[in-house]
């Protein structure tokens, strides 16, 4: 289990990683990975980060489902607060390198640009959730907990229409995860509506 977060830390730091070493050789060299607008990729790079990892923190669920292996509920919590670190990374490089320290003017950005909007209200809305992610805050919360912790679904519709509405003209890449996110949440409501078949007991033979 312990190998297992391990690689799993590893594995959902890799990304960043690599970005700091473009980063790095952009700086050095003046040619990193980033192509011709590095501010843009690195803005990118963060946000579809953010939303893979949603996507993945999706998936435990069903994953746990089909399979029964509940173990697998042991690493949703951790890849959720990775989807709160990149969606923080992203948002703080949109405040430093684009808005370059016109911080205020966010403000605006949300008011004109409704990407802006609902990028803003999804991350917003993942505050909460990254801060009631310990045990602790599951306790305390009890059944509220689960309550609240579903506005994960919502943060994922607002993420895909984020990413819809940003894009000017191929929308196959944000297509592709408005179909990932439908199929997730569809799974969810299938769930709860099929009619639950009862179980054979030794009583009625
Ligand atoms: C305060 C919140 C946010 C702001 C201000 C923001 C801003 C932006 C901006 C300006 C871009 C376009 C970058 C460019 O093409 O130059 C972008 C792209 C993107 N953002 Fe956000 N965003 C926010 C939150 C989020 C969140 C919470 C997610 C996902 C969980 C997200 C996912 C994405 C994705 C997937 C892209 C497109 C990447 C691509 O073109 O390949 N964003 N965002």
């Amino acid at each position: 289990m312990v190998a297992t977060k391990a690689a799993l830390h590893a594995a959902a730091l890799t990304p960043v990683a690599w970005l700091g070493w473009q980063v790095r050789n952009e700086l050095l060299t003046g040619s990193g990975g980033l192509g011709a607008d590095p501010v843009a990729a690195i803005e990118q790079f963060l946000g579809l980060w953010a939303l893979r990892l949603l996507v993945l923190t999706l998936a435990i669920t069903p994953l746990r489902q089909l399979t029964g292996k509940s173990v697998l509920l042991r690493f949703r919590r951790m890849l959720g607060l990775y989807v709160f670190v990149y969606a923080s990374l992203h948002f703080a490089a949109y405040l430093v390198l684009d808005l370059r320290g016109y911080w205020t003017q966010i403000f605006a950005e949300i008011v004109k640009r409704p990407y802006i909007t609902v990028g803003f209200a999804a991350w917003l809305l993942l505050v909460p959730l990254a801060l009631t992610s310990t045990q602790a805050a599951m306790r305390r919360l009890g059944r509220r907990w689960g309550l609240l912790h579903r506005a994960v679904y919502v943060v994922a519709v607002l993420a895909v229409l984020h990413f819809w509405w940003l894009v000017k003209s191929d929308i196959r890449e944000p297509a592709l995860y408005a179909g990932l996110v439908s199929a997730l949440l569809g799974w969810r409501v299938w769930r709860k509506l099929r009619p639950v078949t009862p179980r054979r007991t030794a009583a009625a033979g």
